[in-house]
């Protein structure tokens, strides 16, 4: 293809242009944009305090045992366009617990919203997807939504969601979460991307498996000359669908001198699962400092990370002090600028994490910040004891 872009200086000289990308393909499976992601968690509760504190994310809704649900409480939590839902079993026997035994509080669902989830079902599934839930129609008072879904990479699914036909607080089940503590947003808008990380040598079949199961397209690559350090590497290439609102990153491990982030991402999840969630933000500099102040822990870069930074990206409209003391990042391609920064993991294993990203005008996921950032990923990793 193309558009497929393999090293830095292709990067800068191609324009990729998902019109060009998609305009002989038919899309059969149209997305109108996340629709939710839920997280299987072993303390729902106490999650949902933490993003809202932290993140700034409101109390949105609620269903559990006061709603009629006996094995299962969920807490859906809303920034801007952004729902997350973090679900725990309340009896021993739900199969929800064998996936937080395994894999520890992880992104169950990336659930995207359809027109019609009937039809994204059969087409995908007849495409090659195995089946996670088929075609369901939920209703109450308010309407009613049809869910289907699909298994992807490891235990991680997507779920369609129709709800032209709903306007309730969330799904039907759930009723609104009221509560008295409900800190300041901090900016989140939608999510941007979100990362799936796979085994050695198995991100070409779930690019692939976007490719031919969900009509998407590759739009970028990188290999192990991009991304490497002196001890660690990874393969990534970004997946998107049509109209460019769904991008789906797939990183796999690479050899390097000692264990790749992607490796002990694929130890500790112990398999394939979703790495990051990246979320934008209007203002980055406010939402960082926001967040920092409410305790997130954001990767460390090396103040040396600076001195060449107007040789490497050119003129900025930001105060370079103000992002040195934030530690943000910043790349550019040939449409413009980004500015990026990495959570440290937001669970107890070393596994998932949030990126927080403001674009000015940049399409692409800030490779040249890659080489600082994993140096910066490999002192945690030692401090782990892991690399
Ligand atoms: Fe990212």
């Amino acid at each position: 293809m193309a558009a497929e872009i393999k090293n830095l200086k292709d990067l800068q000289n191609v324009e990729y242009s998902l019109e060009k990308l998609f305009a002989d393909a038919e899309d059969f499976l149209p997305l109108l944009g996340t629709d939710y992601v839920e997280l299987y968690v072993g303390n729902a509760k106490q999650s949902a305090h933490y993003y809202k504190t932290a993140f700034g994310f409101q109390s949105e809704a609620y269903a559990g045992l006061e709603t009629g649900l006996k094995d299962r409480v969920s807490y859906v939590l809303k920034q801007d366009k952004i729902r997350l839902v973090l679900t725990t079993p309340l009896t021993s026997d739900s199969p929800i617990n064998e996936h937080i035994k395994k894999h520890g509080d992880g992104v169950k669902v990336i659930a995207l919203w359809v027109e019609d989830a009937t039809k994204a079902f059969e087409e995908t599934t007849k495409r090659g997807a195995k089946p996670f839930m088929e075609p369901t129609r939920e209703e109450d008072a308010n309407g009613f939504v049809i869910r289907s879904g699909i298994y992807t990479y490891g235990e991680t699914v997507h779920i369609f969601v129709e709800r032209k036909n709903y306007d309730g607080i969330f799904l039907p089940g759930y009723r609104k979460w009221e509560s008295h503590y409900n800190p300041e947003p901090t900016g989140l808008k939608f999510i941007d991307h979100m990362v799936g990380n796979v085994d050695w040598h198995e991100m070409n079949t779930w690019c692939d498996f976007y490719k031919k199961v969900m009509g998407f397209a590759q739009i970028i690559s990188f290999d192990d000359n991009d991304i490497s350090t002196e001890y660690t590497a990874l393969m990534s290439k970004v997946m998107s669908n049509g109209n460019g609102r769904i991008k789906f990153p797939i990183n796999e491990p690479a050899e390097g001198k000692k264990k790749s982030q992607i490796e002990e991402y694929i130890d500790f999840y112990e398999g394939a699962g979703v790495q990051h969630i990246a979320v934008a933000t209007n203002d980055i500099v406010a939402t960082v400092s926001a967040m920092r102040d409410r305790g997130v822990e954001f990767l460390y870069v090396p103040e040396t990370y600076y001195d060449d930074l107007i040789e490497r990206v050119g003129d900025i409209e930001e105060d370079i002090e103000v992002l040195k003391q934030h530690g943000i990042l910043i790349d550019r391609d040939d449409e413009g600028y980004l500015l990026q920064l990495f959570t440290k993991p937001v669970v107890d294993r070393p596994t998932m994490f949030f990126e927080i990203i403001q674009r000015k005008g940049a399409q692409s996921f800030g490779k040249g910040n890659f080489k600082a950032l994993f140096e910066s990923i490999e002192r945690e990793q030692e401090n782990r004891g892991t690399l």
